[in-house]
């Protein structure tokens, strides 16, 4: 399963990067809006940013609702480096940029999916990568991971190529979840990420190496 952190906080990606174990990044406008980022050349050129920093796929989303717009858009977005993969919204505009990305040879992901029918419809278009926003749905007292679950079986039967890359995740435990479930991919905060790192009885058997080592020095 690959590991993406979902961000546009630079500082925070360079850290998840030099874990070791980033294999790109995803973000959209509500993250870019986080850090003051609005206009589209400070866009483009944080887009970069990114990618100079990160060895792997960084999802970049358009503004624009309709065909042509998303056309235009993702058609920039891609030429700012090779890495760029276009974020396009789960509508029937989006649907049809995707087909036609696909048919370019330009990467997309598909974002905003809450529905196995939303993942089924992305997948016939041919987008690179599918987002269920599985905390969003927890929100709303259904379970987000049975969702991941229900698409990888479904991508599975059907052979369909389209990797399932899950987001708004917010905690480790979504994390392990995710990667039973069958996602391919997980993009998550930071916090989500170094939480995996925590145990109590890690932290408490360290404690006693050391303190066993340090008696040899007493
Ligand atoms: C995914 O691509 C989205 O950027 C993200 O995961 C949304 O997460 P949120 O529900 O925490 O805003």
């Amino acid at each position: 399963m690959k590991f993406f952190i979902d961000t546009a906080n630079l500082a925070q990606i360079k850290e998840a990067n030099d874990l070791g174990i980033l294999d790109g990044v995803t973000t959209n406008p509500s993250l870019m809006a986080k850090e003051g980022i609005f206009s589209t050349e400070a866009v483009n050129s944080h887009y970069k940013a990114i990618c100079e920093l990160v060895n792997g796929d960084v999802s970049a989303e358009v503004i624009s609702t309709d065909f042509e717009g998303m056309v235009a858009e993702g058609e920039k977005l891609a030429s700012l480096h090779p890495n760029i993969v276009v974020k396009i919204p789960m509508i029937k505009e989006g649907v049809k940029a995707i087909k036609y990305f696909h048919s370019k040879g330009i990467r997309t992901n598909c974002t905003l999916i809450f529905s196995a029918g939303q993942a089924i419809l992305a997948a016939k278009a041919g987008a690179t990568y599918l987002s269920p926003f599985i905390g969003r749905i927890d929100d709303m007292n259904w379970d987000g991971v049975d969702l991941i679950g229900q698409i990888a079986e479904i991508y599975a039967i059907q052979g369909y190529e389209t990797e399932i890359l899950a987001a708004s995740i917010r905690s480790p435990l979504h994390i392990v979840k995710c990667a039973e479930a069958g996602a391919h991919v997980v993009t998550c905060p930071l916090s989500a990420i170094l939480g995996l790192l925590k145990h109590p009885l890690t932290d408490l058997g360290l404690a006693q190496f050391l303190a066993d080592h340090a008696k040899g020095k007493a």
